[in-house]
């Protein structure tokens, strides 16, 4: 089978090492290049926003199975424009991409259908946000632009008056462009967070895995948010109960009513969760994969993959044809000096080869003549499983410092709690 995969990051990354070890994949080509992909597979450089040039490429490749890794191009409905060409996809529609695109559309889906989220209303007149807002007062507020923001659309004001600028920054300023045209004010809801993903076909649904982000920057989840810093799996506090709490009050009432809407979804339905006093409840829904999420899902994952995505992109899917390896993963991101903000690109990389004991995926580098240099702001990510997590973090941070380049960094904490926990 020849596989094509949208997409350059360390997501992309682990999706293609996993399909490369499948026996039925015996061609894989990525859109998309970093210098660990271009190792396995053949790769093109294309703009990923440009869905008339990938359906070009892709058509002129015929690959048997495509892949998408990014919302990006979901949600410009590029699996609507290649399955108009008969060619099959891994990834929801236009339309059922809108539960990641659309913050306003997944949260009515989720108050018309008794799907367990934070209360929300919506607004495009910063007047009538502010007086709502300042009725119910900053600290029981969060504010989410409506539309797709790279992590950048969701804020937690600390005063009535920084409320009222970030309302204006958006709705007035417009800085966030049409993507914050209309916002949600939600109410603001405490608890531990966690990612469950689910391979679906819109009506069969695999066993979730759990997956707990570290978003901040820095240690003790201080700084910036960024695309996410490292993860771990199973959370301390995940368990039979709560996983069954979250299928049938989450994920199947969810899939249900995208059906009833007349938007299946079809790929890995992402659920962010906050475990509340009172329950699970989603403060957000992805249409793919997390980054780093994938690089624990990969290596946890037990099946054929190739498989499970034509299954999935031909709505045939035996959920029974996924399991998770009986063991527990930490992942730690290697970024950039100065990452979420600003960082230089084309520092030279030592050491990859140095790295034995745990899997490396690539996220921003490049390969040049005879070096590989960074090219993003997250760079590498190590991935490793074992009996426990205090074994995992351990063969992690034993080697992700045989990896230099100037101005280097990684949080030290990822798992830790888990860890604390056993
Ligand atoms: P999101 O991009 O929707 O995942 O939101 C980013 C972060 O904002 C989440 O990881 C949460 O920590 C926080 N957040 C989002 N919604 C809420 C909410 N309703 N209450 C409290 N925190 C929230
Ligand atoms: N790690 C968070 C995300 O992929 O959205």
């Amino acid at each position: 089978m020849k596989v094509l995969v949208v997409g350059s990051g360390a997501r992309e990354h682990a999706i293609i090492w996993r399909l490369s070890k499948d026996i039925n994949v015996d061609e894989i080509i990525c859109l998309g290049q970093n210098a660990g992909v271009s190792e396995i597979a053949k790769t093109i450089q294309v703009d990923i926003e440009d869905i008339a040039q990938i359906r070009e490429i892709i058509i002129e490749n015929n690959p048997d199975l495509v892949v998408i890794g990014p919302e990006g191009p979901l949600s410009n409905g590029i699996t609507d424009v290649l399955s108009d060409e008969n060619i099959k996809v891994f990834g929801p529609t236009k339309s059922a991409a809108q539960i990641e695109s659309s913050k306003i559309f997944s949260k009515k889906l989720m108050l018309d259908n008794n799907i367990p989220t934070a209360y929300a209303e919506f607004f495009n007149n910063a007047e009538k946000a502010i007086s709502y807002g300042k009725n119910k007062g900053f600290n029981n507020l969060v504010i989410k632009a409506d539309g797709l923001a790279a992590g950048k659309g969701v804020f937690l004001p600390s005063s009535n008056e920084e409320m009222e600028e970030i309302i204006k920054m958006l709705l007035v300023e417009k800085k966030l462009g049409a993507s914050g045209e209309m916002i949600l004010l939600e109410d603001r809801i405490y608890g531990p967070e966690v990612s469950v993903f689910s391979f679906t076909d819109g009506t069969n649904f695999s066993s979730p895995i759990a997956i707990c982000d570290y978003k901040r920057v820095h240690d003790n989840d201080l700084g910036p948010n960024t695309g996410g810093m490292g993860c771990y799996t199973p959370p301390e506090f995940w368990d039979e109960s709560l996983s069954n709490q979250i299928i049938n009050k989450i994920i199947s009432p969810t899939l249900n009513s995208m059906n009833k809407n007349q938007t299946p979804f079809q790929g890995i339905l992402y659920a962010g969760i906050m475990i509340t006093e009172s329950g699970p409840q989603v403060i957000e829904f992805n249409c793919r994969f997390g980054d780093p999420e994938c690089e624990l899902i990969m290596p946890m994952f037990q099946g054929n993959l190739s498989e499970v995505f034509l299954d999935i992109a031909n709505q045939k899917f035996d959920s029974k044809k996924v399991s998770w390896k009986n063991k527990k993963g930490v992942c730690v991101v290697l970024c950039s000096g100065g990452y979420p903000n600003s960082y230089k690109k084309g520092l030279e990389i030592s050491g990859i080869d140095k790295i034995k004991y745990n899997l490396l995926f690539h996220a921003g580098t490049k390969k040049t003549e005879n070096k590989i240099i960074t090219d993003g702001g997250r760079v590498l990510v190590l991935s490793n499983l074992d009996e426990n997590i205090m074994k995992s973090r351990s063969n992690i941070y034993k080697e992700i410092d045989k990896i230099k380049f100037e101005g280097s960094f990684y949080r030290k904490d990822i798992g830790l709690r888990a860890e604390n926990n056993e």
